[in-house]
């Protein structure tokens, strides 16, 4: 009743949005709740729920409708464990520091590829799309992290190349950043943000 009261005065426009009602509203809080989650249930995610999230990233804006990017959802758990081993090879001290590593992907049983033009641009636009995935994901209940480090690794890595082959993507399209998701093991806590950085032009 509470929300309905504060939906109407907002809507009526008597009502300003203060910090308290940001829970009062479902987007804001599930915005406010999301953060990079890097431990995981052993439970990959229903190819449904993934679907979900991936047309919620398609319908993010893009500049003139152009959609450049090509998007790669992984949930063949053998070949995230195959490449997960060349990892492993590759970085035995990092894996040996980490008493609850899974795998390399912050620990997650399922991948969201996202890749933009090889010639650059797109860029802005596939952004829009892995948040608009990610804030999906958490209101259905599943954890993500959006990775860049991965990906240097299995760009730069030979061995990697089974991996990139598996996603198929295409001549004219390189593997930009890989979201992670998936049912969440920890809850981790807001990193702090820089108020400082906004300036109100009044
Ligand atoms: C472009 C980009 C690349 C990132 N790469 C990694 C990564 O390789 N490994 C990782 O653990 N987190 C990665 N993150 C997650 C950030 O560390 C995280 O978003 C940031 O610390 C803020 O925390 P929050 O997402 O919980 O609010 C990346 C985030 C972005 C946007």
């Amino acid at each position: 009743m509470k929300r309905f009261i504060l939906c109407v005065m907002a809507m009526l426009g008597v009502m300003a949005l203060t910090a308290q009602d940001v829970y009062e509203n479902e987007v804001l809080n599930t915005i406010m709740a999301r953060r990079s989650v890097r431990q995981y249930m052993d439970k990959p995610v229903e190819h449904e729920k993934l679907a979900v999230v991936v047309r919620a990233g398609i319908n993010a804006p893009s500049g003139m409708n152009r959609q450049p990017w090509v998007i790669r959802v992984v949930e063949d758990q053998q070949l995230i464990a195959d490449v997960n081993k060349v990892f492993m090879q590759e970085n035995p001290e990092q894996v040996k520091r980490d008493p609850n590593f899974k795998n390399m992907f912050r620990n997650a049983p399922n991948l969201i590829c996202v890749c933009t033009p090889a010639q650059g641009g797109g860029e802005l636009d596939a952004g829009l799309l892995g948040e608009n995935m990610m804030l999906a994901a958490q209101s259905l209940g599943l954890g993500t992290c959006c990775l860049g480090g991965p990906v240097r690794f299995l760009l730069a890595n030979e061995n990697c190349k089974f991996f990139l082959d598996r996603l198929d993507i295409p001549e004219d399209y390189k593997l930009n950043y890989i979201i992670a998701i998936g049912y969440p093991a920890e809850q981790p806590q807001a990193k702090p943000r820089d108020d400082s950085k906004v300036k109100y032009i009044k």
